[in-house]
């Protein structure tokens, strides 16, 4: 599955123009991504990071990393997902980076998503769906996220070791099991009514404006 990650990756090279600030996603495909833009980072003026995982990436790399809040505007973002349906539609925050993730995508006028096979979907919802929330409110959110989905069935997100996950934020984040997401774009604001939550891991209003499916060669949606 890695060589599909790698693919589709390396692809999503071909979106970046001279002179680009580039957005820049989170997640193994990513990583990917991350490596293929060092052989060209003469070429591009920066980067802006979704998270410190690939920021450090980046700066490793020699890539400069900026501030969203001074570069503006960005041209291209490239990022990968846990669920992607027809519409392009998609389920991300696996790596708990959703909330800067949906910043950038917000701020792009190209959102390219680059995934391997298995993560295209007809429906969405297998892959549990995460939800950023301030601590304090974790219960009230699950209680409404239950009350709201009918079915839903929302995890606290812990680590090997039993803690909960802290987002780069200082957030939690609730898994929510057993939907199956018929209209993304409702759930989305539903979900997003909730006092406590900074953001839920469906892009169904902010969806992928191209989809890269890594192969050989790669398809492109
Ligand atoms: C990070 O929070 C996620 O949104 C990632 O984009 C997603 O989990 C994709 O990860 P992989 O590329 O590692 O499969």
């Amino acid at each position: 599955m890695s060589e599909a990650k790698r693919l589709a990756g390396e692809k999503a090279i071909d979106f970046v123009e001279d002179g680009m600030i580039v957005g820049v996603g989170t997640g193994s495909t990513v990583a990917y991504f991350i490596d293929a833009l060092a052989s060209i980072k003469h070429r591009i003026r920066g980067t802006v990071s979704s998270s410190e995982q690939s920021t450090q990436r980046l700066r490793a790399h020699g890539i400069e990393v900026l501030d969203l809040n001074s570069a503006g505007p960005l041209a291209l973002y490239v990022d990968g997902a846990d669920e992607c349906d027809p519409g392009k539609r998609l389920i991300k925050g696996g790596g708990a980076a959703l909330t800067r993730e949906k910043i950038i995508a917000e701020a792009s006028d190209r959102f390219v998503c680059i995934i391997d096979p298995a993560k295209r979907v007809d429906v969405l919802g297998k892959f549990p769906l995460p939800v950023e929330v301030i601590p304090m409110a974790r219960s009230l959110v699950a209680r409404e996220i239950l009350r709201l989905t009918g079915g839903g069935q929302p995890v606290w997100r812990q680590d090997a070791s039993g803690n909960g996950v802290l987002t780069d934020n200082g957030n939690v984040i609730l898994d929510v099991h057993g939907l199956a997401i018929d209209d993304p774009l409702s759930l989305e604001s539903t979900l997003n009514q909730i006092p406590g939550v900074v953001s839920v891991g469906l892009f169904a209003r902010r969806a992928a404006d191209v989809v890269i499916i890594g192969g050989e060669p790669p398809q492109l949606l």
